[in-house]
């Protein structure tokens, strides 16, 4: 393998701001990419200042002026070139995203994919921009409404998915002819950088203005400050805490602008007596296990029929007896590291807690050491059981801990299950149609996502992505969510001769 760097034109330093094709001289800091795989340092990012923010937002809204006016299914076809770009070099920027934030080969492979995925989609929506047309209360008049390009965008994206929900709002806001400056986790600087080279390419070969899709990389006060308060971006679009969500939301809102936030999750399984077993630990190993807990939507809580409660503990813990965790560059691992020292520490904190509050760990928790585990980022993922009213229950650990909560009802399981804070991500296990109609009811789960015997992780980029209370209320990816991403406007046009008034007011000189 040729070194990873070399492969995307980077270099051990880089400019944190530019186009993918021209970069700034940036002003700020240098940033380091270190891998939590082993502590190597993958290469250096001068981050972006203030003043080179500027710059981007400069160029992000000229470009829009003349993005907006390429029609639709041709920007349309750019995202597929941008697509098939992707498909080309799925594998050398899968094992980027692998040695920057840790992920299995599977899933780093699966991520780009969904980036790819999220093109093809994009094509095809970028010819059913569809507005509806009513019937006017006024004769010989017609009225209508259409979706026009919104603006340069913000998007802000986390350190767990820095290539899918990237792409899932910024190919949508290019079809939607707007332009984009990307703010990416500095955990996943680098990433962002090989995305950015790769897509910078196909806009480099179309002869297209500079400026469409922008990455700026800065630290919170120089940059992400001054991009959420930017009267320029009519959308910023924020995945990542809820702490982080409160505060784009208020500044966003404080100057009237769009946000769409799509914040933490606390996603809980329901496990019925009458779950098909086999099904639900499969489903539930990789929900709480995979990408090592660090998904928004990975499973948090198992809420458990006290009939089963005992054999489905006792086979998830047989089941994480067997799990390899180690380099996730290697074949078989299924857990690799935690992103930093950070996580590993408010893993441990959390345990501490849990114990504090009378619950018991079950099994795993520990960090490991020996070999590569000396970085410090590996961990044993943990079972720990728990009484509903702990208070470390209403809370995202984002690490791999999982809470086993016994109930008796489905009432009581369904009163658990909505009593935290968060509203993403959610499912049952049963093979009774009454429970899993309640469950899908509005007498069931609160949450945005809503699954029957699959785990709440791993969502597919067809349906809108997204979860209601802390969560934020935001919908990105597919099914409708292309509409945040346009104008909305309403027409009335008068063919008559007449000037009838809607609701029958008269109103006028004799
Ligand atoms: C995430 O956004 O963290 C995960 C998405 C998914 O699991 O579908």
């Amino acid at each position: 393998m040729k070194d990873i760097l070399q492969e995307f034109d980077l270099l051990k330093e880089n400019p944190g701001a530019g186009t993918g094709t021209t970069w700034l001289e940036c002003g700020g800091e240098i940033l380091e990419s270190v891998s939590p795989i082993d502590g190597q340092i993958l290469g250096r990012v001068r981050q972006a200042s203030g003043a080179n923010y500027d710059e981007v937002a400069v160029r992000a809204s000229t470009a829009f002026e003349e993005w907006r006016m390429v029609p639709a299914p041709k920007r349309g076809d750019i995202v597929r070139q941008i697509g098939n770009a992707v498909r080309t070099r799925k594998q050398e920027l899968s094992t980027m995203l692998s040695l920057e934030v840790g992920k299995i080969r599977p899933e780093a492979e699966g991520e780009v994919q969904e980036m790819i995925d999220m093109c093809d989609f994009a094509v095809g929506q970028s010819r059913m921009l569809y507005g509806l047309s009513m019937h006017s209360e006024r004769p010989r008049h017609r009225m209508y409404e259409q979706y026009h390009p919104l603006g340069p965008i913000g998007v802000i994206t986390a350190f767990n998915f820095p290539v899918a929900v990237w792409a899932w709002n910024a190919m949508i806001g290019l079809i939607a002819g707007d332009t984009v400056v990307w703010k990416p986790s500095s955990k996943a600087a680098l990433t962002a950088l090989a995305t950015a080279k790769i897509i910078g390419h196909v806009l480099h070969e179309n002869d297209l203005p500079e400026g469409i899709l922008n990455v700026v990389i800065g630290s919170r006060d120089e940059v992400g400050e001054k991009l959420i308060a930017d009267r320029r971006l009519p959308l910023i679009s924020a995945t990542g805490s809820v702490a982080m969500g409160r505060r784009v939301g208020q500044v966003v809102a404080s100057r009237l602008g769009k946000s769409l936030l799509e914040l933490g999750g606390n996603n809980a399984v329901i496990v019925s007596s009458k779950a098909d077993l086999d099904l639900a630990v499969r489903a539930i190993l990789f929900g709480a296990v995979g990408t090592a807990g660090q998904r928004c939507t990975s499973i948090r809580r198992i809420i458990a029929h006290k009939e089963i409660f005992n054999p489905l503990t006792e086979a998830l813990i047989e089941a994480y007896k067997q799990l390899v965790i180690g380099n996730p560059l290697e074949n078989g691992v299924l857990v690799g590291p935690l992103i930093d020292a950070e996580a590993v520490e408010n893993m441990q904190r959390a345990l501490e807690e849990i114990k504090s509050q009378g619950g018991r760990v079950l099994y795993g928790g520990e960090i490991l050491s020996g070999g590569i585990y000396d970085v410090g980022t590996y961990v044993t993922p943990c079972i720990c059981e728990v009484s509903n009213d702990c208070p470390i229950v209403q809370e995202e650990t984002f690490a791999p801990i999982l809470y086993m909560i016994p109930y008796e009802t489905l009432e009581e399981a369904i009163q658990y299950h909505n009593d935290v804070p968060q509203g993403l991500s959610s499912a049952i296990f049963t093979t009774d149609l009454r429970e899993s109609e309640i469950f899908l009811s509005h007498l069931g789960s609160d949450c945005g996502i809503a699954n029957v015997n699959i785990g709440t992780s791993g969502a597919e980029i067809g349906g809108a992505f997204g979860g209601e209370k802390d969560t934020g209320g935001g919908r990105e990816s597919g099914s409708d969510a292309w509409k945040i991403y346009m104008r909305r406007q309403t027409c009335t046009i008068n063919w008559s001769r007449e000037m009838p008034l809607a609701q029958g007011i008269e109103f006028g000189i004799e």
